[in-house]
C-alpha cells in the first residue's frame, strides 16, 4: 500500500464554528471575535463565508487565526449574515484548500464542519460520477455537494439539507450560509458540539458558549439529530429524521467568560477528565486504512521497539501487554531518554520504532527517533497533533483524535493513546490469525463500550473521590500498586498525583513489592491496589493481604462487587462490570486522575500549572 497518499487524507474532528444572524452592523467583526474565544479548539487555517447584497463572499487560508485575519482583511468584510471556522486538521498538511468553508459546485452554498463523515468516500465517488469536481482532499467538501445535488429534485434548501443529513454517517456540526436564501443560516449536530444563542441584537450559532457569552447569555444546546434554522428573530429547530418541530426553551448562563473557556469547570483538567467519554468515542473512528498501514508495518518487523516520555510511555506500557495478549507481538517499551544507550547500537533496518508523542514534539523522543532513521529503521508514530515534527518524520502515523490538552498533566491524551493500541493489536491479532472470529467480535464489541465505561465510572465516582481526597489529603506517601498491565495503571496514577500534587510517591508491580518497597510500608501508609478482573486477580489478593499485614491502609479499585477484595480493603472505588483485563487501564486511570485532582485542588495547588513542569518539553 502507497502510504504517502495516505498521510496527506485531511479529516477535522477539533474545530471551532461561530454563525451569526444580525439585526444592524458587521457581523463579522462578531465572527472573528468569536473564533478567537474558540481558538483554544485547535486552530491551523481559518475561514469565513459573508452574504453581502445577497451574494456570497468567502475569504481563508492556513495560519494563525491573527495573522489570516489581517492578511485577508477580514474585518473588512461586510454583511449581516456569516460565519467562520477555525480548523484544526487531524490528518494531514493544513492549507488553504483544505480550510473551511468548503463551496457547492455552484458557488452559492458554503459550509463549515467540525468533526468526521465516515462514508463520505463513497459519497464522493457517487457524486463523482454525477459530474461533481471537489478541490478539497476533506470529507467535508461531499455536504455542499450533495446539497446541491438533492436541489436538483425541486425541493427547497431546507428539506435538502434533511435528506443530505439523514445519508451522512459519522459525526458532524454544520453550518451553512448560502445565497439562495441570503438571511438565513442553516445549522445541525451529530455529535459535534453546537450552542444556539439570541439577543435583541440578532441570533448565533456557535461550537461552544464562550464564543456568543459577549452578546448573549440566553442558550439553546442542539442536540444529536437536529437541525435549525436561523434568521434575525430567533431559530426553529426540528429533527433530521422526520422534520417534526422540537420546543425548547433557552437556558440562562450563569458563568463568567473564563469560566466558560473552561466550559464551566474550575480547571482544564477536570474538564479533560470529563470528556474522556467523547474523546474515546473520537479515537473509535480512525480511518481502517491508517490502521491496517501501521499494522502492516507492525507485522513486518523483527523487532517491535515503542518508546515515548511521562505518560505516552505509560501507554506503550500498557500496549506491551495489549500486544502479548491479543496479538502475541512481543514488543519493548522504552523511555526515549533511554532509546539510543538501550538500543540505539542494535536497532536498524529491520527494527519498528512505534513512538507516541501528544505534542509529536518531545525533544527526548524526537532524539530517539532521529537516531532510529539513521539506523535505517522504520518509525512510525501515534500523536495528537497533526503538522508537528512527529507527523512529519515517521514513515506513517496516527493522529489519536483526542483534541487539545491544556492541563500539563496528561489525562484525555493517555486513554486515548491506549485505545489506538488496543485497535492496532486487534488488527494485527486478525491479520496473523491469533484470535478467532468470536474472540475478535468479542473484543472489538468490549473496545466499544469502553467510553460508556468511562462515563459510567465518572458518573459513579464523583462524589466518592471527593469524599476519598478528604480522607487522603494530608498523607504524606502513597504506593501505587498493580499486576500486569494493572503496574501501568499504577505508574501512571503515581505520575498522575506526583506531578500535581507533589506528594511523594511510587508505583511498582504489585508483586515485585516485595523486593523493596514493602520496607516502607507501616501502619496507615495508603496503599492504592488496582484490582481489575482477570488473569492477575487471584495474586493480587495475595499483595493486598502482604501489605495489610503490615498494618496499610488498602485502598483498591475493582470492580463493582468484586467481595474478595473489596472485604480486604479500607477503602474501594467501585467500577462498572466486565471490563476485560486488557482494556482495564482505560477506565481505570480515571478515578486516580479525578483523585489527584482533587487532592491538588483540596491542597490549594493549581492542577494546570503544575510547578517546575511543561506541557511540552522541547529541550535536552
Ligand atoms: C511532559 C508533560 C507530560 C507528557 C510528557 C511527554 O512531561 O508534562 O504530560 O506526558 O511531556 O509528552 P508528549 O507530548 O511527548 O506525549
Amino acid at each position: 500500500m502507497e502510504y504517502t497518499s495516505l498521510i496527506i487524507q485531511c479529516e477535522v474532528t477539533m474545530c471551532g464554528i461561530f454563525g451569526t444572524v444580525l439585526k444592524q452592523g458587521k457581523a463579522v467583526e462578531l465572527i472573528t471575535d468569536g473564533l478567537k474565544r474558540l481558538e483554544y479548539r485547535g486552530y491551523d487555517s481559518i475561514g469565513v463565508a459573508m452574504i453581502d447584497n445577497g451574494e456570497l463572499h468567502l475569504r481563508k487560508d492556513m495560519g494563525k487565526l491573527e495573522e489570516v485575519i489581517e492578511n485577508l482583511n477580514i474585518n473588512e468584510m461586510n454583511g449581516l449574515v456569516g460565519m467562520g471556522h477555525t480548523r484544526w486538521a487531524t490528518h494531514g498538511a493544513p492549507n488553504m484548500i483544505n480550510a473551511h468553508p468548503h463551496l457547492d459546485g455552484s458557488g452559492q452554498i458554503a459550509l463549515v464542519h467540525n468533526g468526521v463523515i465516515e462514508n463520505f468516500m463513497e459519497l464522493k465517488d457517487e457524486l463523482i460520477e454525477k459530474d461533481h469536481n471537489f478541490v478539497s482532499r476533506t470529507d467535508t467538501e461531499v455536504i455542499p455537494h450533495l446539497i446541491q445535488e438533492e436541489m436538483k429534485a425541486d425541493v427547497g434548501l431546507k428539506d435538502a439539507i434533511l435528506r443530505v443529513l439523514r445519508r451522512l454517517k459519522g459525526s458532524y456540526a454544520i453550518v451553512v450560509v448560502t445565497s439562495l436564501e441570503p438571511d438565513k443560516i442553516y445549522c445541525a449536530r451529530h455529535e459535534s458540539p453546537l450552542v444556539l444563542g439570541v439577543s435583541g441584537e440578532g441570533t448565533y450559532c456557535a461550537s461552544d458558549v464562550p464564543a456568543m457569552l459577549p452578546y448573549t447569555n440566553k442558550v439553546n444546546y442542539l442536540r444529536n439529530g437536529e437541525l435549525a434554522v436561523l434568521d434575525v428573530d430567533g431559530y426553529q429547530i426540528m429533527k433530521i429524521s422526520d422534520g417534526s418541530y422540537v420546543e425548547r426553551g433557552l437556558e440562562e448562563i450563569t458563568w463568567s467568560l473564563e469560566m466558560a473557556e473552561k466550559q464551566g469547570y474550575q480547571h482544564y483538567m477536570l474538564k479533560e477528565i470529563t470528556e474522556q467519554p467523547t474523546s474515546l468515542r473520537d479515537g473509535l473512528r480512525l480511518q481502517e486504512q491508517y490502521i491496517d498501514l501501521i499494522t502492516q508495518f507492525l507485522d513486518r518487523g523483527k523487532e517491535v521497539l515503542l518508546t515515548a516520555a511521562g505518560t505516552s510511555y505509560h501507554s506503550c506500557l500498557a500496549a506491551s501487554y495489549i500486544f502479548s495478549k491479543i496479538a502475541r507481538l512481543t514488543t519493548y517499551p522504552v523511555v526515549s531518554s533511554e532509546f539510543i544507550e538501550r538500543y540505539g547500537s542494535t536497532v536498524g533496518i529491520d527494527s519498528i520504532v512505534l513512538t507516541v508523542s501528544q505534542s509529536g514534539e518531545t525533544y527526548d523522543t524526537l532524539k530517539a527517533i532521529d537516531h532510529a532513521r539513521m539506523k535505517a529503521a522504520t518509525v512510525l508514530g501515534i500523536t495528537n497533533t497533526v503538522g508537528s515534527t512527529l507527523t512529519r518524520v515517521s514513515r506513517a502515523y496516527i493522529v489519536q483524535q483526542s483534541g487539545p490538552e491544556i492541563g500539563v498533566a496528561a489525562t484525555k491524551t493517555f486513554t486515548s493513546q491506549v485505545l489506538v493500541f488496543a485497535q492496532l493489536a486487534m488488527r494485527l491479532a486478525k491479520m496473523r490469525g491469533k484470535l478467532s472470529q468470536d474472540e475478535l467480535d468479542e473484543f472489538d464489541e468490549n473496545l466499544h463500550r469502553v467510553p460508556d465505561m468511562v462515563e459510567e465510572a465518572l458518573a459513579r465516582n464523583d462524589d466518592r473521590i471527593k469524599e476519598l481526597a478528604e480522607k487522603l489529603k494530608d498523607d504524606k506517601l502513597f504506593l501505587f500498586l498493580g499486576r500486569g498491565i494493572s503496574a501501568a495503571t499504577a505508574l501512571e496514577g503515581r505520575l498522575k498525583v506526583l506531578e500535581i500534587t507533589y506528594v511523594p510517591s511510587l508505583a511498582y508491580p504489585a508483586g515485585e513489592s516485595k523486593h523493596g518497597p514493602i520496607s516502607i510500608v507501616e501502619d496507615g501508609v495508603a496503599c492504592i491496589f488496582i484490582c481489575p478482573r482477570g488473569d492477575t486477580h487471584s495474586h493480587i489478593i495475595g499483595s493486598i493481604m502482604e501489605m495489610k499485614a503490615r498494618g496499610a491502609k488498602i485502598i483498591s479499585i475493582c470492580e463493582e462487587g468484586d467481595n474478595d477484595i473489596i472485604r480486604l480493603s479500607d477503602e474501594v472505588i467501585e467500577m462498572p462490570i466486565g471490563i476485560p483485563e486488557t482494556l482495564s487501564p482505560i477506565p481505570y486511570i480515571v478515578p486516580l486522575q479525578l483523585l489527584s485532582y482533587r487532592l491538588a485542588v483540596m491542597k490549594g495547588l493549581d492542577p494546570d500549572m503544575p510547578r517546575n513542569l511543561a506541557k511540552s518539553v522541547t529541550v535536552p
